[in-house]
């Protein structure tokens, strides 16, 4: 089987963060979101993997490149986001006739993908589609079933949701998919929609089959969904500690830190929490549960929980942060001028609660 990753967009609702990197390399657990999905693809032992980039593609093929993975990656260049069946339409090349899974490079699974892409491969199915159960399922593709489970229908995010199944980013294809993605028409928001592609196989008497996901899923389109995956990713955490420890810090829980780092004398770490390389927390600084602090960073005094404070950011204030989603290279500290107040310079888009 061969894989298809996608890694275009715009990433609209994460804005600041995405005017200056790519939404799938807002780092969770401090790896970027892309990775999750090109691990679970090579781990469903597909080693034959195109990515679709936009027109930020720069970051993506950069960041790929300088990781490594047993895979051959290729990359197909989609000149803006018309939508996930119009990336489909334009790897047709690259997939040729081979079965393949197509992954919503901002989607993260629990547990990967392996189970659904060997029951795909043994089968004989046209297409699979992954669903599961979600309290708000307006906000993506929704599913219909007749009783028997086999799907009556496909809707991209209907105001009106017929039950409460929603589509997983992560789908399995043979060949006719090409013919479907060829033959329907843009949707209100002028992209070519993959349910419509998936509807019109089904229209067309192809066999196309839904397995329910129990374990999490995380589609990351906004700020809180990022956070919310950094908690899940984070609650499996591996404990490690490369960096160096001071005395009088209190480690408790499953906390990782990498080389070079120290923690100076008084910090407290409740995890699980990871911290990069080359970092200095501390001194008397508390570090809590599910927070993600990337490479070169410094945070001194204050409390951070349950954020993301990306590469080269350095915090010395006494306040206390909470479920944020701090980018690179961020200067916080606290104003010890007067007039009293808050100083802020702060990108377009950006959200601050005080
Ligand atoms: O996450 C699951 C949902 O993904 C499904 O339930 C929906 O049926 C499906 O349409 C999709 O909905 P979204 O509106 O969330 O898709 P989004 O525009 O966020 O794009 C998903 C990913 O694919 C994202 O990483 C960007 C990338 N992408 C998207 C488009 C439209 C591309 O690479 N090229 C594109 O043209």
């Amino acid at each position: 089987m061969k894989g298809l990753i996608l890694s275009g967009g715009h990433g609209v609702r994460l804005r600041p963060i995405t005017y200056s990197q790519q939404k799938q390399l807002i780092p969770v657990a401090n790896k970027p979101i892309l990775f999750y999905a090109i691990e679970d693809v090579i781990e469903a032992g597909i080693k034959d993997i195109g990515i679709i980039v936009g027109p930020n593609k720069d970051r993506v093929v950069e960041a790929v490149n300088n990781a490594y993975f047993d895979a051959e990656i290729s990359f197909i260049e989609q000149e803006a986001p018309l939508g996930i069946a119009h990336a489909v339409k334009i790897s047709e090349d690259f997939i040729g006739d081979k079965p393949f899974v197509v992954y919503l490079g901002d989607n993260i699974i629990k547990g990967g993908i392996i189970r659904h892409v060997k029951r795909f491969e043994k089968g004989d199915m046209d297409a699979s589609i992954l669903l599961t159960h979600y309290e708000n399922p307006g906000l993506f593709g929704c599913a219909e079933l007749n009783e028997d489970g086999s799907i009556k229908r496909l809707i991209e995010k209907p105001k009106k949701p017929p039950s409460d199944l929603v589509l997983v980013g992560i789908y399995m294809f043979r060949p006719p998919i090409f013919e479907a993605v060829k033959n329907i028409k843009p949707s209100w928001r002028d992209e070519l929609e993959i349910t419509d592609a998936i509807q019109y196989l089904i229209d067309n008497n192809l066999k196309v089959n839904s397995e329910i996901v129990t374990g999490w899923w995380k589609d990351t389109g906004k700020p809180e969904d990022i956070i919310e995956a950094n908690q899940l990713v984070l609650d499996e955490l591996e404990p490690y500690n490369r960096g160096v420890l001071e005395d009088k810090v209190i480690i408790k829980g499953r906390v990782s830190i990498g080389e070079n780092t120290v923690i100076k004398s008084g910090s407290v770490i409740k995890g699980p929490v990871i911290i990069g390389k080359s970092c200095k927390i501390g001194p008397n600084t508390y570090i809590g549960p599910y927070t993600s602090i990337g490479d070169n960073c410094e945070v001194i005094n204050g409390e951070i929980e349950s954020s993301i404070i990306m590469d080269g950011t350095k915090i010395n204030c006494n306040k206390k942060i909470v479920d944020s989603l701090i980018g690179k290279e961020v200067k916080i500290s606290d104003r010890d001028q007067l007039p009293k107040g808050h100083r802020l310079v702060i990108g377009d888009s950006s959200q601050v609660e005080l």
